[in-house]
């Protein structure tokens, strides 16, 4: 492509016409948040809740579900594990009946084990339930809530990819492929609906204080300062959001790739 085409091109499609049309509001919605119960998840629906939006949490464990919602009574709180193909019928029917005006689904359950294939006892069913958590399932939910969110309004995706999906660890090879997949599946889904009126959003984070992140040393960013800049960028209407040392990581990789590898490869 010529550079004077290269930059036509640019120009007229920078801004996909209904994305245009409206910048994302974050007060006022019904949000599904899937793994609400723990994290960034449950960052993410204090601070939705504290905006004004009807707020779904889902977990595997329903007495920190209950504890949660005595906490902030507006929850509502689904209790089934995701990586269970009858659960994630049964949350999509929750959700038809009694919550039809969803209209954001954040994508952010996921388990991140360490292991080696090497030495693994349970390699098989730990390989299994870390892609059905983490891959499997957002991809069907999202096809199943699809014509909930195409009919309402102000729809939007959020899929919580990682920096890991750039360069690897190698002690967690499978969690780091599924983030990868979320990654390339966020690209396309989102040139998909481009047109439909469902923007869709990937949250890069970089290591954030969680239970997922305990007993790491390295420094960390909190669940907070996570949310406030993942608020900031959807408002901006950036869909290929890289938090915080996230976006250094892809700079690295883009200039250095070895390097950038090097530097993952033994993360903790
Ligand atoms: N923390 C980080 O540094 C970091 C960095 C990059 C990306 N991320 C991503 O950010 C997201 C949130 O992670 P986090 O650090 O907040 O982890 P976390 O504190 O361990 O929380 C994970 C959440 O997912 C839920 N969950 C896990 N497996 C589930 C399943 N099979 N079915 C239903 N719910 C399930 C957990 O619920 P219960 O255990 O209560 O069932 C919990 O609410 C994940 O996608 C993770 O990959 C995190």
């Amino acid at each position: 492509m010529q550079a004077v085409d290269f930059f036509t091109y640019v120009k007229k499609n920078r801004f996909p016409v209904t994305q245009l049309c409206s910048i994302m509001k974050l007060t006022g919605n019904t949000i599904l948040i899937t793994g609400g119960s723990s994290g960034i998840g449950l960052e993410l629906a204090k601070q939705f809740t504290a905006r004004n939006n009807k707020v779904i949490i889902t977990g595997r464990n329903k007495e920190k579900l209950k504890a949660f919602q005595q906490e902030l009574p507006s929850l509502i709180t689904f209790c089934g594990d995701l990586g269970v193909q009858e659960n994630i019928d049964e949350l999509v029917h929750f959700i038809q009946q009694h919550h039809n005006d969803l209209n954001l689904l954040i994508n952010n359950a996921a388990v991140q084990y360490n292991y080696s294939f090497l030495s693994e006892p349970l390699l098989q069913e730990k390989i299994s339930y870390e892609i059905a958590t983490n891959f499997t399932a957002p991809v069907l939910l999202t096809s199943a809530l699809l014509p909930v969110l195409l009919k309402n309004r102000n729809s939007a995706v959020v899929n919580i990819s990682s920096g890991l999906f750039m360069a690897p660890k190698q002690s967690a090879s499978v969690y780091c492929a599924t983030k990868a997949a979320i990654h390339s599946y966020s690209t396309t889904l989102r040139y998909q609906l481009e047109t439909a009126g469902v923007k869709v959003f990937e949250a890069i984070p970089p290591l954030v204080e969680t239970a997922m992140t305990a007993g790491r040393d390295t420094s960390k960013m909190s669940t907070a300062a996570f949310a406030n800049e993942l608020f900031h960028k959807m408002e901006a209407d950036h869909y290929e959001i890289y938090i915080h040392k996230a976006k250094l990581l892809k700079l690295i990789t883009r200039i250095i790739p070895s390097v950038a590898k090097k530097m993952m490869r033994n993360g903790t």
